[in-house]
């Protein structure tokens, strides 16, 4: 049976070595809590680093150590301390999570680490081919392994890979700044689904797949030369029974059983019946704002000191990545932050911080979540914070107010929660006068709400969904209505066309048979073009026609004396065997004044875009332009557009990075349908890239073979993904026939 091989940094455990034995302690973070749920559901092998270096595991003990993580349905990537040094403290966490949490000072950009980055991610993807087989889909988790998608991919093209990103992906202006960009995207792209937690995060990684790839985008798809890459949002849940359950075992507990954090928090609450216990837990890490959230607890206690003596601050800060050194320079502020602000406003019977720096068992991680009235988490920017979630999932009486940052994900599911602003003392202590004040009926009715979503997304369900898109976009071909042109329909093709008496073959030009070029004049044809287009010129009983929206100037400079067949600018110009062009239909042009003023205005305050003046039509190109922006713009320019012509017989075509209006009367449909009509084909075919090429293939008769250079989605019957295969076709045509 296939089976999915999850594969990240973090094991959901991590082993230590003491005396000689092993044990196995749970990893903390949002990635191993989360899959933890989802890989002992289902047949699935988690590959990751075992939390010990090389170093540290003596031979003998191997096996042991393999032992151990296989009971966790696990299996280890070897690591040496100097390796760990430049792919986890070095690149993982002193460029990647900086610069993605937007702590751009913080980031720094080593040649070195990036080496071993790249080294370490190859271990781990030889991991993954050492162990996957034919059919198993493979899962890849986190900054840490961007590379190994396309390292995967390399040996098994075939194989299903979906990346999950469980941290933020940075606006495009943070991300260019990272000295291997294209790498790490490049590296991404060898997934057929990538997923984020919020939308937000996928627009900003589209963004820079357009800006810093220059690849083509449409809608949540990009596109690759040879496929196409998925791209969508997954918020990630929490296994929410496990938390809920755990606060009702929890509670129904006698008082002897209860733990002795559980015995002292409930001495506390019983000595000052009306005072609220505020709950902080995170990892000990700069992009949780646990120094602010400090300093802004202050603050509220000056503001608002009838509190003082009422309130007490609980923080739990999870150790996290001690040897790199913000970190401990954060632990370091942070005790001084803590030891300042007891020691101003203790008094003999109130402690208003109490400070916990280590990781607790998860029995006390429910004993805080089920005591605390309110929780407080303040990230300055997180990826999702499923603290928050589980806060939340073990209040089983509906009590209990959330004050959650609008920078973390989970902000985005979470509307029913108090969010506020990281930076903003005032609106942060106005808030916590608020939760504290808040009746419990309308904390009943907020928890309501936040309880039933979380219910119903929770992590198996985030699994479900992230797991159905990946296998329908590796069945993705089939559901396209169009099929790729294989071997065997190609050959089909081809027996068909010499069965025939008399065949009839349209060719676009740009996109299909040479390609673009930031200036039209020069995507001029090459030689191997001329000699392709001689030789199918030269077939007999078979009729080419070039069919382009290109002028006639351009076409009649590049292949009247070759005496190709043309139709350009849509179908207005006919040219047959080298004679002068002739109207194939009657335009009007009198409307191209009152059009080009318009188009002038947007090439004005869209720099890179021009207009290009046809005959019978205008073309606002904008291929140089910042690909965002001048989407942008071509959707404003249609809208105007729109509302301009209504009244005259013109049409707009949005082709590939080009708006062309022209008359309505005009298109390649039309023209190809009038050549076709005009004698007896009993074989045609037609080929091109781009919308303008649809008419053509909806207007033929249904025996024509219609082909879209592309994948995007098209009338055509067949689809090619380049020109070079468009090439290898039609030299096909110019074979003798065989057998
Ligand atoms: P991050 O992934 O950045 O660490 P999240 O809030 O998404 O942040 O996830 C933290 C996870 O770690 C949660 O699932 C939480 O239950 C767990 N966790 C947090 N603190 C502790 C702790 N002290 N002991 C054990 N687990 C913890
Ligand atoms: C975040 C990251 C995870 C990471 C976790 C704990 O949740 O997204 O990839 O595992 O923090 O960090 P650590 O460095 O201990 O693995």
């Amino acid at each position: 049976m296939a089976k999915t091989i999850i594969i990240s940094n973090r094991l959901p455990v991590q082993l230590q070595i003491d005396n000689g034995s092993i044990s196995a302690i749970p990893s903390v973070g949002g990635l191993a809590t989360g899959m933890k749920s989802v890989h002992s559901e289902g047949e699935s092998l988690w590959i990751g680093w075992s939390g010990l270096t090389e170093e540290e595991i003596p031979e003998d003990l191997e096996d042991d150590i393999d032992a151990a993580l296989a009971e966790h349905g696990s299996s280890k990537v070897k690591l040496t301390a100097e390796e760990v040094d430049g792919f986890y403290y070095g690149f993982s966490n002193r460029t990647i999570w900086p610069l993605f949490h937007y702590f751009l000072e913080y980031s720094e950009f080593e040649l070195a680490s990036w080496e071993t980055y790249k080294a370490v991610n190859q271990k781990f993807a030889d991991a993954i081919l050492e162990k996957a087989d034919k059919d198993d889909i493979i899962w890849v988790h986190d900054y840490q392994l961007m590379l190994v998608p396309r390292m995967v991919r390399e040996k098994r093209p075939e194989t299903s890979i979906g990346f999950f990103l469980h941290i933020p992906f940075p606006s495009f202006e943070i991300f260019r700044t990272l000295p291997w960009r294209a790498e790490v995207l490049s590296g991404l792209l060898g997934s057929d689904l990538i997923g984020f937690h919020t939308y937000d995060y996928e627009r900003h990684f589209l963004s820079s797949i357009r800006r810093i790839l220059g690849l083509e985008v449409s809608f949540n798809d990009i596109y690759l030369d040879d496929r196409i890459v998925k791209v969508d949002s997954f918020p990630m849940g929490i296994d929410y029974a496990k938390f809920s359950e755990a606060a009702k075992t929890h509670q129904s507990l006698p008082k002897k059983e209860q733990s002795e954090l559980q015995r002292r928090l409930n001495k506390h609450k019983e000595s000052t019946p009306d005072a609220k216990f505020l709950l902080s837990i995170d990892r000990l890490d700069y992009s949780k704002g646990i120094a602010k959230r400090l300093n802004a607890y202050e603050y509220f206690l000056n503001k608002y000191p009838q509190y003082k003596e009422k309130v007490r601050l609980i923080i739990l800060a999870v150790p996290s990545r001690s040897n790199v050194p913000q970190y401990q320079l954060l632990k370091k502020e942070i005790d001084e932050l803590v030891g300042r602000i007891n020691g101003e406003l203790a008094t003999v019977s109130w402690t208003p911080i109490w400070y916990f720096y280590r990781s607790m068992p998860f029995e006390n991680l429910i004993d805080l979540y089920t005591s605390c009235d309110i929780a407080w988490l303040t990230p300055i920017r997180d990826g999702m914070n499923l603290v928050a979630k589980e806060y939340i999932a073990t209040r089983t009486d509906k009590t209990g107010v959330l004050i959650l940052s609008e920078m973390a994900g989970s902000a985005n599911e979470m509307n029913e929660a108090l969010l506020i602003n990281p930076n903003n003392f005032e609106q942060i202590a106005d808030t916590i006068h608020r939760a504290i004040q808040m009746p419990p009926k309308e904390q009943k009715s907020r928890n309501d709400v936040l309880q039933k979503r979380l219910e119903r997304y929770n992590v198996e369900k985030w699994a479900n969904d992230f797991m159905r898109s990946l296998t329908d976009q590796r069945d993705k071909d089939p559901a396209y209505v169009t099929r790729r042109l294989s071997v065997d329909l190609t050959n089909t093709i081809m027996a068909d066309y010499h069965a025939a008496r008399k065949r009839l073959l349209f060719l676009d030009y740009d996109g299909t048979l040479a390609g673009f070029h930031n200036d039209p004049q020069k995507a001029s044809p090459d030689k191997d073009l001329f000699r392709l287009l001689d030789a199918l010129s030269a077939l007999p009983d078979t009729h080419i026609y070039l069919i382009s929206g290109r002028d006639k100037e351009t076409f009649g400079r590049w292949f009247l004396k070759k005496k190709y067949n043309m139709i350009v600018e849509h179908g207005v110009w006919l040219s047959e065997n080298g004679d002068d062009f002739t109207m194939l239909e009657n335009v009007k042009k009198d409307w191209m004044e009152k059009i080009h003023p318009v188009l002038e205005s947007f090439v004005d305050r869209t720099p890179g875009s021009f207009i290009e003046e046809k005959n019978y039509s205008l073309a606002w190109h904008y291929r140089n332009t910042d690909p965002d922006f001048g989407q942008k713009r071509a959707s404003e320019l249609n809208t105007v557009l729109r509302s301009l012509i209504a009244n005259d017989d013109l049409s707009v075509l949005n082709g590939n990075k080009v708006v062309e209006i022209k008359s309505s009367n005009v298109n390649k449909g039309r023209a190809a349908m009038r050549i076709f009509t005009g004698d007896e084909y009993d074989f045609v075919f037609a080929i091109g890239d781009d919308w303008t090429d649809e008419f053509m293939f909806q207007e033929l008769p249904d025996t024509a073979v219609t082909v879209k250079v592309g994948r995007q989605k098209t009338q055509a019957k067949y689809y090619l993904d380049s020109i070079k295969n468009v090439r290898d076709l039609l030299s096909r045509f110019t074979e003798k026939k065989v057998g």
